[in-house]
This record gives structure tokens, C-alpha cells and sequence, in this order.
């Protein structure tokens, strides 16, 4: 992102924080068993699949200023949202919109959005692919890919794919990964779960380091 596109988004998230202070009211997203319902249904109606990963492009329009046009992000601090499970990503949205989760930029934004917007946003990343990075160091991957089978496979699955709570790892952006381990290993900010908590105050920086040049080389 170029500075010019920088200031637009920083321009564009002022003004949307001062809409969203002018009174817009945080409308809930409907209970996990509605939305599974029509998850559920959007895997067996290809038609109905088809246009909420376009209704969730066209609401997302803003969000690619940051996350990439195809959730694949463009800064290395900022998470690729492609390929993430639906649930999982409409869960974070739900948490920056309601204050369980909190960032400068992220909290503001989505509060803008209506549920079915979200919904639909949801759908259209996690519809999209996310390509593998190519280890810089391999020899550090593959120190990561160690750490990786001890400590986090049991949770985020063997191909770091997650499942509908818990995160996709595979191909991540290694700088948003070492900033979130890092936020872990120290309990700070919004996003500490504890289950993540416990498992990072053990790792050193050196092994968020490698496990972050492992996680990117995922498929
Ligand atoms: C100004 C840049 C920016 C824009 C625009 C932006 N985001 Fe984000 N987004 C971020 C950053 C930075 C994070 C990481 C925040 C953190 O670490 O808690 C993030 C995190 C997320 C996450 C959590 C991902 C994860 O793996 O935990 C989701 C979901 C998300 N954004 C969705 C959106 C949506 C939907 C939009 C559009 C409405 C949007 N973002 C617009 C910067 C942005
Ligand atoms: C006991 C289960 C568990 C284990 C083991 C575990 N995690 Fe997690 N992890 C979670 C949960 C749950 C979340 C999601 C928290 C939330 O809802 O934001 C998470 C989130 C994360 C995130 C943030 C992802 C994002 O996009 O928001 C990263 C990075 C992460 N884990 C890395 C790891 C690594 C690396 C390991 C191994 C060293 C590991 N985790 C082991 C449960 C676990």
C-alpha cells in the first residue's frame, strides 16, 4: 500500500469512527444455529453460494484496502483472510464490533456493517484461496515445523487449517503471526484467549520466529 492509498484509509476510518460515534447501533449477528443453518445451506445450493461470495465482495470493497482484494493482505502485519473458516472470521468481526476483541482500525470499521453484510463477508473470504509462501530459511522453517507437531497441531489440526473456533495458521502473514504470538506470550491486548495464553508463555521468541516461516510455507 503506497502512502497516498495509506492516507485514504486513514481518512476513510476517521470518518467512519465519527459515524459510528453519531449513534450507529450494533446489531447482533443471529445465534450460532441460524448461521450454521445457512452455511449448511449454501454448501448444497451452488447458486446461493455464488451470490453471497459476490454480495460479501462488493461489501468488502473497503476492507480490501488493507486485507488485499482477495483477503490474500497486502502488508505483512495485516492477516490474509483468505481460505480462514467462515465461522471463525465472522466470530472476529462479531468481537471488534461488540468491544470483546479491540484494534485502532478494525474496531471502527466493522461496526458499519449490517449482520447479513457480514455474513456475506464471511463467506467470500473464506471461498478464497490463499497461496503458500516460500521459506526465506529453511533451516528455521523447519525448526518451526517442530514446534509446530508438539504444541499447536492438536488444536489447529496437522495442516494448521483450524476448524470453525479456532484459526487457520497455514500460509499467514509471518509478521501478523509474530505479532500475535508475541501478544500472546505477554497476555496482551483483547485477543489473549487463554487457551492460546498458555501454550505461547512457553515459547521463546526465537521459536514464534520459526514457527511463524513454517506457518507462511503452509498450503
Ligand atoms: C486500515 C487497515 C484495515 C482495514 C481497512 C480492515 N482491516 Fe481487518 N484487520 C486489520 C488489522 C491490523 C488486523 C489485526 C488486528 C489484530 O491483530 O487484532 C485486522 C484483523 C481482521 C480480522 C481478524 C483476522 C484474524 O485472523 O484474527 C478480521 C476477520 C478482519 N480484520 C476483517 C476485516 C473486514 C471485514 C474489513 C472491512 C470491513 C476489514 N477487516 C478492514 C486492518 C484492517
Ligand atoms: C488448546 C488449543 C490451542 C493450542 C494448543 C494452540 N492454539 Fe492457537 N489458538 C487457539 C484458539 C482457541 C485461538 C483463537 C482465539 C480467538 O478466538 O481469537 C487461537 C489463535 C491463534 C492465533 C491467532 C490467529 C488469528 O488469525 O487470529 C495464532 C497465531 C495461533 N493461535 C498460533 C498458535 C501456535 C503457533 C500454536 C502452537 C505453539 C498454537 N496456536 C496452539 C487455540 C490453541
Amino acid at each position: 500500500m503506497g502512502m497516498g492509498s495509506r492516507a485514504l484509509v486513514l481518512l476513510v476510518t476517521a470518518l467512519l469512527s465519527a459515524t459510528v460515534q453519531a449513534g450507529y447501533v450494533w446489531v447482533p449477528s443471529a445465534p450460532p444455529q441460524e448461521i450454521d443453518a445457512k452455511l449448511a445451506r449454501l454448501q448444497t445450493d451452488a447458486a446461493a453460494h455464488k451470490s453471497a461470495v459476490a454480495a460479501g465482495k462488493r461489501a468488502a470493497f473497503f476492507c480490501s484496502n488493507c486485507h488485499g482484494e482477495s483477503g490474500v493482505s497486502a502488508l505483512d502485519n495485516i492477516p490474509n483472510l483468505a481460505g480462514q473458516n467462515a465461522i471463525f472470521l465472522l466470530n472476529q468481526i462479531d468481537k471488534f464490533g461488540d468491544g470483546r476483541r479491540n484494534d485502532d482500525f478494525m474496531s471502527g470499521l466493522v461496526k458499519v456493517l449490517k449482520p447479513e453484510e457480514r455474513f456475506n463477508i464471511a463467506v467470500f473470504y473464506a471461498s478464497q484461496q490463499v497461496p503458500p509462501t516460500p521459506a526465506q530459511n529453511s533451516a528455521q522453517a523447519a525448526a518451526g515445523g517442530k514446534h509446530f507437531s508438539r504444541a499447536c497441531v492438536g488444536c489447529h489440526g496437522a495442516k494448521g487449517h483450524g476448524s470453525r473456533e479456532i484459526a487457520r495458521l497455514a500460509g499467514q502473514r509471518a509478521g501478523y503471526l509474530v505479532t500475535a504470538l508475541t501478544n500472546f506470550r505477554l497476555g496482551k491486548g483483547s485477543h489473549a484467549d487463554p487457551r492460546m495464553t498458555s501454550v505461547a508463555k512457553k515459547l521463546s521468541v526465537a521459536e514464534i520466529a520459526a514457527l511463524a516461516a513454517y506457518l507462511g510455507t503452509l498450503p
